[in-house]
């Protein structure tokens, strides 16, 4: 039985909270998206209240999962957003956002997206480079206004001793590079049309330590430090996102702990500080839910194919990645078997879990867990497959907050040569 929380037996069926997954799969079809109302609220209000003791904003990471529904129910709880689109931007005022609370992210800012993150008064823009500060400048010029903005800072910090995905490496695209910082913010000083307003920073993401923060961090507030030497004072410290989740056997940060050892860098300070999460708020609240269709031998190998694929859930194919494998509602008597569980898009790639000792049988109900973070968002109409629903469960009650696809829906922009 699967350790993770989601998910909990009643009778031999799975359940999400009070509704059965079978419920589920017989109302809405599969696959589908499940996500628990619960979990999402208790994952936020756990990260809010390890910070409680200081100023702190939690700016949820809307890429991780857009959905309105998520970025509503975290709008009502007090969040903040981090965005990297002007269609996030559209998103998180679609679903109640305050988009004063809304830090915009990303390498390439296209000007109408700065355009109409300036009109809506965000909070902050985490500039990545000096190319694009001079836009930015040049863009809340011509609108009469003045652009919040803090330097994402790229500290640099050790791959060899925190293996993880990295991006906070001098060798990518991503920031600022530390040496460089204090010139451009003394050139963002320089421009009448641009407002200093904090600093910056995010090292990668599925992060198990606390140690590559802590680095961070203190790399950032040597930066603090030299800038306000030179009398540019900034309001906010962003330490971005990236604290992992349990997908397999990893041990997880505390989050008591990171806060500890966070606040206690920043002691004598005042600063705001916010995060961007997000993998940590939604990535366990949310499962896939599939169907069985055929057990097929292949040589030495026993595929279960499900009506599930890359399309739906990307992360095995692009990463690698473990995803929990449990059975719905798992029969007796029948024997387990090693499987691999694919799907039936045409690509050799297309696995959602592989060499799992299941009994499995065509007809049966499969979740995959912990895939509430960077499932669905990243989900495709690859082999003209319509994206999945997605349903929330609060309690006993569930809502329909994606209906699945439709073919139509998938070639309305297209037209016939006339
Ligand atoms: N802030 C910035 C600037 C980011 O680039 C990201 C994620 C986050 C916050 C949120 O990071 P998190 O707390 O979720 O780790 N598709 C990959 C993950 C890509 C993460 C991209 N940036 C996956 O499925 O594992």
């Amino acid at each position: 039985m699967s350790s993770n929380p989601l998910v909990h037996p009643v009778d031999h069926h799975l359940f999400v909270e009070d509704v059965s997954l079978t419920r589920i799969a017989a109302e809405f079809g599969t696959p589908c998206y499940v996500y628990s109302k619960a979990a999402l609220t208790r994952a936020y209000v756990d990260f809010a209240t390890a910070f409680s003791s200081r100023n702190t904003l939690v700016c949820y990471a809307a890429k991780a999962n857009s959905n309105l529904a998520i970025l509503g129910l975290f709008a009502k709880l007090g969040a903040g957003f981090d965005i990297v689109s002007g269609g996030e931007l559209l998103r998180v005022i679609a679903a109640g956002g305050d988009p004063r609370k809304v830090v915009f992210s990303g390498v390439g800012k296209r000007a109408e997206e700065m355009q109409a993150a300036l009109k809506h008064d965000i909070l902050s823009f985490n500039v990545e480079s000096e190319p694009e500060l001079l836009r930015l400048a040049d863009v809340a010029r011509s609108m009469g206004k003045r652009a919040p903005v803090s330097i994402r800072v790229n500290p640099d910090v050790d791959p060899k001793t925190h293996p993880y995905i990295a991006t906070g490496l001098k060798e990518n695209k991503f920031g600022v590079a530390f040496e460089d910082a204090p010139a451009l913010y003394r050139k963002a000083k320089s421009l009448d049309s641009i407002e200093i307003v904090g600093i910056d920073c995010h090292i990668g993401s599925q992060i198990t330590e606390i140690a590559p923060f802590a680095d961070a961090l203190q790399k950032v507030l040597q930066l603090v430090d030299q800038l306000e030497r030179e009398n540019i004072a900034l309001h906010h410290i962003d330490l971005g996102g990236g604290v992992g989740i349990r997908y397999k056997d990893e041990q997880p940060i505390a989050l008591e702990q990171y806060a500890a050892a966070l606040t206690a860098g920043l002691a004598g300070r005042n600063h705001q500080l916010i995060f961007e999460p997000g993998r940590y708020l939604v990535g366990n609240a949310g499962l896939l839910l599939s169907r069985v269709e055929y057990i097929k031998q292949g040589g030495d190998k026993r595929f279960a194919i499900i009506d599930a694929a890359m399309n739906d859930l990307i992360r095995p194919a692009l990463y690698d990645a473990y995803h929990e494998a449990v059975v719905v509602a798992p029969r007796i008597g029948t024997p387990t078997e090693l499987f691999d569980i694919v799907g039936p898009v045409c690509e050799s790639g297309d696995f959602l879990a592989r060499g799992r000792t299941l009994a499995l049988e065509p007809g049966d109900l499969i979740a995959l867990l912990s895939a509430g973070a960077y499932g669905s968002v990243m989900s495709s109409n690859y082999n003209s497959r319509p994206r999945p629903a997605e349903i929330m469960v609060d309690g006993a009650a569930c809502h329909l907050i994606r209906a699945r696809e439709s073919i139509e829906d998938q070639y309305a922009h297209e037209k016939l040569l006339p």
